[in-house]
């Protein structure tokens, strides 16, 4: 069976000394689910506090992007090694980041290859505009995101990586793909993408999440769906008592 994870992107909110009391606020209620993997990705700025304070708590950290540089002279950038031993998971390919940072489909596969050879998990981020949705689209685009994210990483390194399906429409708008939307292209479109890149047994391994105005209200619905496993939550992460409720409710979803 393949371990839900709810992971919390927090983007740019939360200073460091509110990042560290929130984590501390947090880990003891969400104690009791083990079942599910559960990840806070603050800002470079909070990463290794939070790290610290989240030992021994069960609770991943993440971070929200990294250069695929060893290092160099890039101004402003994190290269991966500096993350070894502070996060599990990197978010890459955040549509934020292809939007604002110039973030394209090639520095995401740089990205992803870099993070997985310092020993750090993707979360690889897709996701369709409200323009290309409303064209159809949707199916062609979000699969060759998929293809060009992954191109020449080859299967053992898919156990390490978790794909986020995020319809650019539906981030951060109220506008939340309805469930069963959400189950078919996670299911249909991106599943069906990773069996003709490595085959039935991997494409069914590998997590998928949705993410997109997901709420304690709507979890459990989306985590109703079978090609559903989890949620990448940004408003939503950002309350204690709500990221509480959205751990319970894919618990109780998933029966974990
Ligand atoms: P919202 O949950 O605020 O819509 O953000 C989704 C997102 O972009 C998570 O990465």
């Amino acid at each position: 069976m393949r371990k839900p994870i709810i992971a919390g992107n927090w983007k740019m909110f939360k200073t460091l000394p509110e990042s560290v009391a929130f984590v501390k606020e947090l880990a003891p209620r969400l104690g009791a689910y083990s079942g599910v993997e559960r990840v806070v990705c603050p800002t470079f700025i909070s990463v290794a506090a939070v790290s610290d304070a989240l030992q021994g708590t069960g609770i991943s950290v993440g971070a929200q992007n990294i250069h695929w540089e060893a290092q160099g002279a890039f101004t402003s950038q994190i290269a991966p090694g500096m993350l070894q031993g502070l996060v599990e998971y990197v978010i890459i390919g955040h549509s934020e980041c292809r939007a604002y940072l110039n973030e394209t489909d090639e520095t995401v596969n740089k990205k992803v290859k870099a993070a997985l050879a310092y020993g750090l998990k993707p979360i690889v981020a897709v996701g369709e505009s409200l323009q290309q949705y409303e064209a159809g689209e949707t199916e062609t685009f979000v699969g060759g995101q998929v293809r060009a994210a992954l191109n020449g990483v080859d299967a053992a390194n898919m156990a390490n990586i978790v794909i986020a399906y995020e319809p650019i429409w539906a981030i951060g708008t109220g506008k939340n793909a309805t469930s069963d939307l959400a189950n078919s292209i996670i299911g249909g479109t991106i599943r069906h993408t990773l069996v003709e890149l490595y085959g039935n047994e991997i494409a069914q391994s590998v997590r998928i999440q949705y993410g997109g105005s997901v709420k304690p209200d709507n979890m459990f619905d989306y985590m109703s769906q079978p090609d559903i496993d989890g949620a990448l939550v940004g408003g939503a992460s950002l309350k204690v008592e709500d990221f509480t409720r959205l751990v319970e409710e894919a618990a109780k979803a998933k029966g974990v």
